[in-house]
């Protein structure tokens, strides 16, 4: 089968048959397909779209292009989360200890930061020691002993995604349903996952703008993983301000230790257990969301939930003491200055992009895939919409390592916090539920 008959078929609007898909997923796989042929690929689909049955060979092809983990050495169903990322969404840290404490099995496999949005193994990798870098052997063992493994993408998961991504990056394909919907569920499945629940993102600070592309994409990837035989739940949740009060690394670990003793901020803990009891749902050990969330909210109170992601950073390598004295533990930035209201009034508005930017600034995320981050520096402290302030109140602390970043992050924070006089409703933070 030559590449450039399927091209040509793709770019002529037609539906491609399994086979030239597969062909396709080969060739991104073992180098049969120039980069040239691949991306003229990606080109005539994002152009012309997929139909569901293509995205989902598609899918499967990318999945089965690697190892697929197996789990059947852990009992019972195994249950995952993807959020597709925002700004101060630290919840994977609290989510998987609270759901590992419900007694249910949660292979996570997570990325790191780039461009606006943070990741989960940058804001791991803040605690000393920990190591997200497990083998899939080292991962199956520790699901089934700790019952959560906390890692990173290994090589050998489903490569072909890692070939076709750095092509879409370079290609202007990247914001296309189809080829997004099958590079994240084809990792997602290949992980040996049961379940998945997806916090889809709509707003400001997330990758979808408005709430109708996340539906379109939510629907598609659940559509995708039924498919596939996998129970997939979806929640669309508002992404215009940060979520909770702390955005940055070291800073997230932290608001993440005070989520597990119930005492995070209400929108982290409103996410967080709405999405745990998607997740304990899917595993079957519960039959309505509002038990499901009882349970959760059990392993906060007893104190399990916290003492799980104690035994988690433990065995990563992790100080576990991390749990008990975030602040000794955790790395703290040379300075940290507040930002004052210049005016009494009420919270009008934090726009997530310019809080993310500001957090850039100051070193916490990366421009590009090799950049270091810097796990000190951050923000905590920040209001939430419809808050009054008095003036000369604090709107947000700024942790940064030097006096640059701190002038430059603390003039973007200030663009992004709006105080006025108008009384602001907040929207629901999870608009909608696709199960
Ligand atoms: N995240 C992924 O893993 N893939 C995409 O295509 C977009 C977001």
């Amino acid at each position: 089968m030559f590449p450039q008959h399927v091209i040509a078929r793709k770019r002529d609007g037609l539906a491609l048959s399994d086979e030239e898909i597969r062909a396709f997923v080969q060739g991104a796989t073992d180098g049969s397909w120039a980069d040239y042929q691949l991306s003229a690929m990606l080109m005539a689909i994002f152009l012309n779209g997929m139909t569901t049955e293509e995205v989902a060979t598609y899918t499967e092809a990318m999945m089965h292009s690697g190892t697929v983990a197996d789990l059947s050495n852990v009992p019972g169903r195994k249950v995952d989360k993807h959020s597709t990322g925002g700004v101060g969404d630290k919840v994977s840290l609290p989510l998987a200890a609270m759901v590992a404490a419900a007694g249910v099995p949660v292979p996570m496999i997570s990325g790191r930061g780039l461009g606006h949005s943070g990741g989960t193994l940058d804001k791991l990798e803040a605690i000393p020691g920990f190591n997200v870098n497990l083998t899939l052997e080292e991962y199956r063992n520790q699901v089934e002993r700790v019952g959560c493994a906390l890692i990173g993408q290994t090589s050998d998961l489903a490569p072909s995604d890692k070939k076709l991504y750095a092509l879409r990056d370079v290609t202007a394909t990247v914001e296309c349903r189809p080829l997004i919907c099958g590079s994240i569920m084809c990792k997602k499945l290949a992980e040996g996952i049961d379940g998945l629940v997806l916090d889809v993102k709509f707003g400001r600070g997330a990758f979808m703008k408005d709430i109708d592309q996340a539906r379109e994409l939510a629907t598609a990837m659940v559509e995708i993983g039924r498919a596939m035989g996998k129970g997939v739940h979806a929640l669309l949740t508002a992404m215009d301000q940060p979520l909770g009060r702390a955005v940055g690394n070291g800073v997230e670990v932290a608001e993440s230790i005070a989520c597990l003793r119930g005492e995070g901020p209400a929108d982290l803990m409103e996410v967080t257990y709405a999405l745990g009891a998607e997740m304990l749902l899917l595993a079957e050990v519960e039959t309505d969301l509002t038990s499901a969330r009882e349970r959760l909210e059990k392993t906060v109170s007893d104190g399990s939930a916290l003492a799980k992601f104690g035994e988690i950073v433990a065995v990563q390598g992790g100080n576990a003491r991390v749990i008990d004295d975030p602040l000794g533990i955790l790395p703290q930035a040379a300075q940290q200055v507040p930002l004052v209201a210049s005016r009494a009034g009420i919270v009008q508005d934090v726009d997530a992009m310019e809080v993310a930017l500001a957090a850039l600034r100051l070193g916490a995320g990366r421009a590009t895939a090799e950049d270091a981050v810097d796990p000190a520096v951050g923000i905590t402290e920040l209001v939430k919409v419809g808050e009054a302030v008095e003036k000369g109140q604090t709107l947000a602390v700024v942790h940064a390592n030097d006096d640059e970043s701190l002038l430059v992050a603390t003039t973007q924070l200030r663009d992004g916090i709006v105080v006025g006089d108008t009384q602001v409703a907040t929207p629901p933070l999870i608009a909608e539920r696709i199960a």
